[in-house]
């Protein structure tokens, strides 16, 4: 077995590394947009030609869901070109494929938990640009497998939990939206799942949901945040908004909860809460 992860310097790739190290030790490569762009179809083809690898985690992409709707053409560039990519190689030399794609390929209008066979309607670039990834990875190399996380966060810095920690140490009154509901995700709990995945030797191709159990606003995400981090005070002065007060470039789903059912009984995979998830996360920011 030998692995490729891509885009392994960001939050879920970097928990990726952690886990490949600890359950896979010296079987995984990994690499990120300095070492291999995988918008360059040249180098992609010569990087993979050479390495003789089994598997390709693609954690890489253009994730600036506001600027996106700008930056059209990097967005595209990132989120269809370069998985389209590694599809063709695929076929190719007969490597599998794990990508990762997201939650918001759906417009959030069911208001029951999503699965994998609702019909996908982005609202956003990113969402679209996302959405063309999977289809144009499914039609070039159908043995893939696509994960789609909801609300991925980590103890990394630049996402939403670091981001409200750093709010509040900064002592910014914080004004957060309580109407968009969603699965928080811990990329820890991820990777895990995504490692012990590909150690099982079992093979399912199609499309997974994978997210933190139960359901959260983005103001119980950061009110839970506070109150783990010992900020009761805080957490309790966290005025809650609705959508129309944030002024986002991208139109967001209002309802993106994820049903898991298919991948916990393909998989086996026990799922935590993500209260408890949470509290492991910020539990590791507080040693660091
Ligand atoms: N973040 C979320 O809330 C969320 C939610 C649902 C799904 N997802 C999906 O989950 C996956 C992992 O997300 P994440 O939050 O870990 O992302 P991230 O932290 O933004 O990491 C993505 C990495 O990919 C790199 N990258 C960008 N373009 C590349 C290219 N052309 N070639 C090679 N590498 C490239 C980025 O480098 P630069 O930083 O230099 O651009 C970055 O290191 C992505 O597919 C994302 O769409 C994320």
């Amino acid at each position: 077995m030998k692995i490729l992860l891509t885009g392994s310097n960001g939050q879920l790739g970097r928990e990726l590394r952690r886990a490949l190290d600890i359950k896979a030790p010296g079987d995984a490569v990994y690499t990120d947009i300095e070492d291999l762009d995988l918008t360059d179809k040249t180098a992609v083809a010569t990087f993979l030609r050479t390495g003789d690898f089994s598997h390709v985690i693609n954690c890489a992409a253009y994730n600036a869901v506001d600027r996106a709707e700008e930056e059209k053409r990097q967005c595209a560039a990132a989120n269809i070109d370069a998985v389209s990519n590694l599809g063709l190689l695929a076929d190719e030399l007969g490597f599998k494929i794990i990508h990762i794609s997201t939650d918001y390929v759906f417009d959030g209008k069911t208001y029951r938990p999503y699965r994998e066979i609702d019909k996908p309607e982005p609202l956003s670039v990113f969402g679209v640009t996302k959405r063309k990834g999977e289809t144009a990875l499914l039609g070039l190399a159908p043995e893939s497998m696509i994960i789609r996380p909801g609300w991925l966060y980590s103890p990394y810095p630049g996402n939403f939990v670091t981001t409200i920690l750093n709010l509040a140490s900064s002592g910014a009154p914080m004004r957060i939206v309580a109407d968009r509901i969603g699965s928080p995700t811990y990329s820890a709990d991820l990777a895990d799942a995504i490692t012990d995945i590909i150690l099982s030797g079992h093979w399912s191709p199609g499309i997974f949901n994978y997210a933190g159990e139960g359901a959260a606003s983005w103001y119980d995400m950061a009110v839970a945040t506070l109150e783990y981090a010992g900020m009761s005070d805080l957490a309790a002065k966290i005025v809650p908004v609705s959508s129309a007060d944030y002024h986002g470039a991208a139109t967001r789903p209002y309802y993106t909860v994820l049903d898991k059912s298919k991948i916990k009984a393909t998989y086996g995979i026990d799922i935590p809460h993500w209260l408890n998830s949470l509290r492991r996360c910020i539990d590791r920011i507080n040693k660091q």
